[in-house]
């Protein structure tokens, strides 16, 4: 594995869980694969589950790890091109990347949208600029539409829980303050799409997500019609795609309660977190013995050290 930002990237799905399985059950069996290996950990904006998890699974590889905020430890760097470089921005990505990449064996970078321009969001203006100059592996750890490592643990987390072969799985948009990009939902369509499972999505007009990801599922305006007996509620918010950006809603009747679980079959709740309580989902739910937020968010581990382990395979077969 060469570079891990979409579901197309992990291959055969069955393959990859049990992997997982396997990772999760003996998470040092593999600790001297990463020897004298660096991976850098580069963060546009900010992280607690994604810089830990992924900072962890590459220790369980026995790799050595630098983590960069840049915001915070580096030059702002810039990522336009043919841009007059006059302003707060004293470096380009087209040579910090390739530097980057000489120190590194494997980068890892989160750069979220800012919705400003759908256009360059949706086509990953700084994500494909690791990919074109880093000449070493690169992870997605959240780019401007995806999120797939947390997509690969969510997955993982069903297989975990599920109790039946083909479980109904509902992603629910919930109401949230700020405009919060599509990536984790867009990413979670994408992975469900290509599971065995059954997948509706359920959010107010004017929520659709790009036709790229939403094209297969089914998608149900109605959120109770859409929980009723489903095993997995999934609950996200999300920024209108259409209107890009926008806050379209705050209707807290989207809000995940008590009353609406009730509509499923005793169905699991997951969010990826952070959450903002009583907005997505009211404490008694999160608090519940069906949340298995936690479970979760502890998978983030599994699925960063199942890429890793593949990338450094492949390196060391180079
Ligand atoms: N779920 C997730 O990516 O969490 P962080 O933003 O804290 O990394």
């Amino acid at each position: 594995m060469k570079r891990y930002l979409t579901v197309d990237d992990i291959g055969d799905l069955s393959q990859a869980l049990q992997e997982a399985k396997e990772v999760k059950r003996t998470p040092y069996a593999w600790d001297t694969l990463g020897k004298n290996k660096t991976i850098i950990l580069i963060f546009f904006n900010s992280s607690l589950r994604t810089r830990l998890s992924t900072q962890k699974a590459a220790m369980n590889l026995g790799m050595n790890v630098i983590v960069l905020d840049v915001n915070k430890d580096g030059w702002k760097l810039e990522s336009e091109f043919g841009v007059i470089m006059d302003g707060d921005k004293p470096e380009h990505l087209r040579e910090a990347v390739p530097v980057i990449g000489r120190y590194c064996d494997i980068i890892a970078v989160r750069s979220f949208a800012t919705f400003e321009d759908k256009k360059a969001d949706y086509e990953e203006n700084i994500l494909n600029q690791f990919i074109e100059f880093a000449g070493v592996p690169v992870i997605s750890m959240e780019s401007a539409t995806r999120h797939p490592l947390q997509a690969f643990a969510d997955l993982f987390t069903i297989e975990e829980y599920k109790t039946k072969a083909r479980p109904k799985v509902v992603l629910t948009w919930a109401p949230h303050p700020r405009a919060l990009p599509q990536a984790v939902p867009n990413s979670f369509a994408e992975w469900m799409k290509k599971a065995d499972v059954e997948f509706v999505i359920t959010h107010p007009k004017g929520y659709e997500l790009a036709p790229e990801f939403s094209n297969g599922a089914t998608i149900e305006y109605d959120q109770n019609k859409a929980f009723e007996n489903a095993d997995f509620i999934y609950a996200k918010n999300w920024a209108s795609y259409s209107e890009y950006g926008q806050i379209l809603s705050k209707d807290r009747s989207w809000t995940v309660d008590e009353e609406k679980m009730k509509l499923t079959n005793n169905a699991k709740f997951m969010h990826c977190l952070p959450v903002r309580r009583n907005m997505i989902v009211s404490d008694e739910v999160i608090d519940s013995e069906n949340s298995i937020v936690i479970d979760e968010a502890a998978n983030r581990e599994v699925s960063a050290q199942v890429v890793i382990k593949r990338m450094l395979e492949n390196l060391n077969q180079d």
